[in-house]
């Protein structure tokens, strides 16, 4: 492919016209997943984690950061469902699936594709820390500052967005554009806005 080519055109066809940008397009999510596994592999040397990912947004990440790390790592999910609008959420969040593992006394990463209001990621941290595990740390790969409710310590983050409805690589809008290899912002029409 050309330089000049229209990072649109590598997206699916059916897909193509509701998009409006890409704004992270794959190699810089891999380039990025890269430098957070070695770093991850640093900071958990001689030591096991559990991925904990937060379905269904974070499949991506998860099955991309896996595969990367080279500190012996196992993998879980938990499904929370919050009761928000479509593009936003309320805080008031339920477990919809639990992880398959205790926790007590491992070393934990929660894995999300996005941190937004923070209000999800407040409640789930509070309850895996009283499963009482050795550590719980967090990595997202987008983050969106600007919206914050809550104080969290996210210990890796990809990329900080600005207020804007970004779809792709796990992200969804109904259900739809999760596939999508780049992270793209979607043109106002096709979400409502
Ligand atoms: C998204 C995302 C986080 C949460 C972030 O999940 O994966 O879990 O919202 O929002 P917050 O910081 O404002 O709480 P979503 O509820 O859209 O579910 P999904 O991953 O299944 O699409």
């Amino acid at each position: 492919m050309s330089e000049s080519a229209d990072p649109l055109d590598r997206l699916p066809a059916a897909y193509r016209s509701q998009v409006e940008q890409v704004l992270i397009p794959r190699e810089a999510i891999a380039a990025k997943l890269d430098v957070l596994a070695a770093e991850i592999d640093r900071d958990y040397a001689d030591r096991e984690l559990l991925l904990v990912g937060v379905l269904k947004g974070a499949i991506f990440v998860v099955a991309d950061l896996h595969r990367r790390l080279e500190v012996p790592s196992a993998v879980d999910f938990m499904a929370v469902s919050s009761y928000g609008s479509a593009t936003t959420s309320s805080g008031v969040v339920r477990i919809m699936k639990d992880l398959d593992t205790e926790i007590e006394g491992r070393d934990v990463l929660v894995v999300e594709d996005i941190v937004d209001s923070g209000l999800t990621l407040d409640y789930l941290l509070k309850n895996l820390r009283s499963r009482r595990p050795a550590s719980v740390e967090v990595l997202s790969l987008l983050t969106k500052p600007s919206r914050r409710e809550v104080d969290l310590p996210i210990r890796y983050v990809g990329f900080e967005v600005p207020d804007v409805f970004v779809v792709g690589y796990g992200l969804d809008f109904a259900e739809h554009y999760r596939g999508l290899s780049d992270i793209v912002t979607l043109r106002p029409e096709a979400y409502g806005g």
